[in-house]
């Protein structure tokens, strides 16, 4: 019987050094995309891939996130006294959204160590992990994806995205073989070796890990072996690649659009095509930018 994923760890305790000064006393995870954090929509993405157990590992100057997955009393109370429902139905659905624990990372040593951080909560279960920096906008849900694989073959499975030229330096890269899968031959992969940004000349394929992970909890003992790597750091893709020695692991080029919410610019065209794609605003803010003299 393979084990089923009930849990979701969502590194949370960066700096958020590139978006300053926006981040200087407010969590990267907490800037929303039109109305809702980045966070949100990761942890949403878990619930509708069926995981309702989200362990977030924060750090100082993070309780943003903390207030916003708790109930909000007077916020309730006088939304209820105002009669709004409508927003008092959104906001009471954040809080009873999921089964939500905190864990702290005291100082950011990398996503590697981050992870390693959730190993008493999630204990020897598989789990998956959630970068919310990566917003994928998906009509199967990117984690339901991968865990669609994990549940077929029992092992870690990675979210794999193409990405051309020097770009490919700022990702986990990986060489891998194509598998037959479901019909097709080109979506999965068995995963050979891997690289955490690679210059792009020694990057072994055009293959870039996105942050999403189905992992086996063998990784946490992978992680504790590691040595820090690129940027000083405990680097995921190391543990990863510690684990290949003894475990398979599969890659999966998701369906969906993947939008680097940690980057400004990538921010800024998530932002835009969501609110086109909005019902409650999509109309008004086309005809806006099609005023616009570009
Ligand atoms: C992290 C991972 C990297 C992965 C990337 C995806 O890097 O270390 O392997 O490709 O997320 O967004 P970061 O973007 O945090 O530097």
């Amino acid at each position: 019987m393979i084990p089923k994923v009930r849990k979701a760890v969502f590194p949370a305790a960066g700096l958020g050094t590139r978006f300053l000064p926006a981040t200087k006393a407010q969590p990267k995870e907490m800037l929303p995309l039109v109305d809702k954090p980045l966070i949100q929509y990761g942890v949403e993405e878990a619930l509708h891939s069926g995981i309702q157990n989200i362990f977030i590992v924060t750090g100082r100057g993070k309780s943003a996130i903390e207030d916003h997955f708790d109930v909000s009393f007077e916020l309730e109370h006088t939304l209820d006294a105002k009669n709004k429902k409508d927003l008092l139905a959104v906001v009471r659905g954040i809080s009873d959204m999921i089964n939500v624990a905190y864990v702290r990372q005291k100082e950011a040593l990398g996503l590697g160590h981050a992870v390693l951080r959730a190993r008493e909560l999630v204990g020897s279960e598989p789990f998956a992990a959630v970068l919310s920096d990566d917003v994928i906008d998906a009509p199967i849900p990117c984690l339901r994806q991968l865990l669609d694989i994990y549940e077929f073959y029992g092992a870690s499975v990675l979210a794999l995205m193409e990405v051309e030229g020097d770009a490919i330096s700022a990702y986990g890269v990986v060489d891998a073989e194509p598998v037959p899968h479901n019909g097709g031959n080109s979506r999965l992969f068995r995963i050979r070796n891997m690289v955490e940004k690679p210059k792009a000349s020694e990057a072994p394929s055009n293959l870039a890990i996105i942050g999403r992970y189905v992992l086996t909890s063998e990784i946490f003992d992978a992680l504790d072996h590691i040595e820090p790597g690129t940027g000083g750091e405990i680097q995921l893709t190391d543990g990863l690649k510690y684990l290949l020695r003894s475990r398979p692991i599969y890659g999966y080029k998701f369906e969906g659009k993947r939008y680097d919410a940690g980057d400004k610019l990538g921010f800024l065209r998530a932002t835009v095509e969501f609110a086109l794609n909005r019902y409650d605003l999509g109309a008004e803010f086309r005809a806006y930018l099609k005023e616009l003299k570009l």
